[in-house]
């Protein structure tokens, strides 16, 4: 056999039950693998799915010759079937057969087997600590469950992106070494730029506003970097932003987008992907419920209802992870935050003049005690209003006179909002970790392998 030009056949299509009593060729990596003297059990692997191929140890007492040769042979694949490694890489022959005993109910009845590349022993067995498993990560993402979570991710990216296709938003780069900070000083990477500070950037939000100057609705889709010092299951140093902004915006269109955009997101992936959904641990059924409208709750209602729940918090602090763990744990849907103080949100959000004090911000909290997924706000589009916000911050006009710049010329009522892609694929797949939602996790105590 040839693993390059000879025609396989992918692991999914033979488990779809088609390929019954026919041969078929399979590529890939092993599994699992057992023997006895007289039978080989190998689980293979492909990028489509596991399936288990045995092969019969059978002693020929046939005499002659040509029975001879054909004996050998035989002996030959079964010793080759029966001294590879788990993720040793094969490829093999055989016919298909029904066997309700093997994992998807099909397996191969080996005829030919031949080994690509032995290597070594895996070093990844079974009941391996966390850390172990994080050192090995390069090797790890073999494994099958976080092969279907990528899966997802993939997935999750792929039907975002349809949704702002279909609804004619264009995106572009924005850049990733930056002069000033878009969410506050006390995230930032910072790094030497040909001797001058430079910071990895936040958040591609202020150049995505400059984008809606040109094309009016578009997004921006990079990775964003927090200095978080904090250890949580939900903090990454860094992690894919996707950054929407929108010219002609308010703050209700603004959160109505959001709304729009989950449902799409929860409708499509669990429709399309039910099993890999079922397979890491998320009842497709949970993501088909939201739908709707999601409750938009003020910050002060907010922090009333936490008060009633017994939590420690005081109005004018900023709702922390116990306390969206609280208010969302029972709940089937997302909710938003909106109205926050202009006294702890960022900057270039817009005062609420209705409410003056509040922003128009709002923060989206997932269910099920997920925690918040999105941020967003309508802008402060006005120079005047900029310029004195900037300056109660004490913010250094050099940095950011681009950014004002945008108000001084042509400006229009704009908002956007920022998704962690990482944390909503956590919410959606009901994982524990965020770490297990990106290949290589960069955390506080962590930037190998
Ligand atoms: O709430 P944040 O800080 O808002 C912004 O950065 C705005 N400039 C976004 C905008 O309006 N364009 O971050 C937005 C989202 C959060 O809701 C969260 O989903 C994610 O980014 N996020 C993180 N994800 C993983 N690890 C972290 N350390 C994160 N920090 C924020
Ligand atoms: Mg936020």
């Amino acid at each position: 056999m040839d693993c390059i030009n000879d025609k396989f056949t992918p692991i999914a299509k033979i488990l779809e039950g088609k390929h019954e009593g026919k041969k078929v060729k399979v590529r890939g990596w092993v599994h699992r693998e057992r023997h006895s003297a007289k039978m080989a059990f190998v689980v293979m692997r492909d990028s489509t799915g596991i399936i288990q191929c045995t092969l019969k140890n059978e002693e020929s007492g046939a005499e002659g010759a040509k029975a001879g040769k054909a004996a050998s042979e035989k002996k030959k694949i079964f010793e080759a079937a029966t001294s590879v490694y788990v993720e040793s890489s094969c490829m093999l022959e055989g016919i298909v057969k029904k066997d309700e005993r093997a994992p998807g109910g099909w397996e191969i009845q080996i005829s030919n087997f031949e080994i690509i590349y032995k290597g070594e022993p895996f070093p990844i067995a079974k009941d391996q600590s966390t850390e172990f498993l994080l050192d090995t990560r390069h090797l790890w993402l073999r494994s099958q469950k976080l092969t279907k979570i990528f899966k997802l991710r993939h997935y999750t990216m792929q039907i975002l992106r349809e949704f702002f296709d279909k609804k004619e938003f264009l995106s572009l780069p924005p850049p990733i070494i930056t002069k000033s900070a878009c969410e506050g000083g006390a995230t930032l990477f910072e790094m030497d730029y040909f001797g001058s500070p430079a910071y990895l950037t936040q958040s591609g939000q202020m150049y995505g506003e400059v984008f809606t100057t040109s094309l009016e609705n578009i997004y921006v889709l990079a990775p964003s970097f927090r200095a978080e010092p904090s250890r949580t299951v939900r903090h990454l140093a860094e992690y894919w932003h996707l950054e929407p902004e929108m010219a002609f915006y308010n703050q209700k269109m603004n959160m109505d987008l959001q709304e729009e955009m989950l449902i799409y997101l929860c409708q499509n992936i669990a429709k399309r992907h039910p099993q890999l959904l079922q397979d890491v641990g998320r009842n497709p059924k949970d993501l088909l419920k939201i739908k709707g409208t999601f409750e938009r709750i003020p910050y002060k209602k907010a922090i009333e209802k936490c008060q009633s729940l017994d939590l420690k918090i005081e109005y004018g602090q900023d709702l922390g992870a116990d306390e969206e763990f609280e208010l969302t744990k029972n709940l089937d849907k997302p909710i938003f935050i909106h109205n926050h103080l202009k006294a702890f949100k960022a900057f270039y959000m817009r005062e609420d003049e209705s409410e003056p004090g509040t922003v128009l911000s709002n923060d989206l909290l997932a269910p099920q005690g997920h925690g918040e997924i999105i941020g967003g706000s309508e802008r402060i589009w006005d120079e005047k209003e900029l310029l004195e916000r900037m300056k109660e911050l004490n913010l250094p006009l050099a940095d950011y006179q681009w950014y004002v710049d945008l108000r001084k010329y042509g400006s229009v009522p704009h908002a956007g909002f920022g998704l962690g892609i990482e944390r909503v694929v956590k919410w959606m797949l009901n994982l524990e970790h965020i770490r297990d939602t990106i290949p290589f996790p960069r955390t506080i105590n962590r930037y190998y392998p």
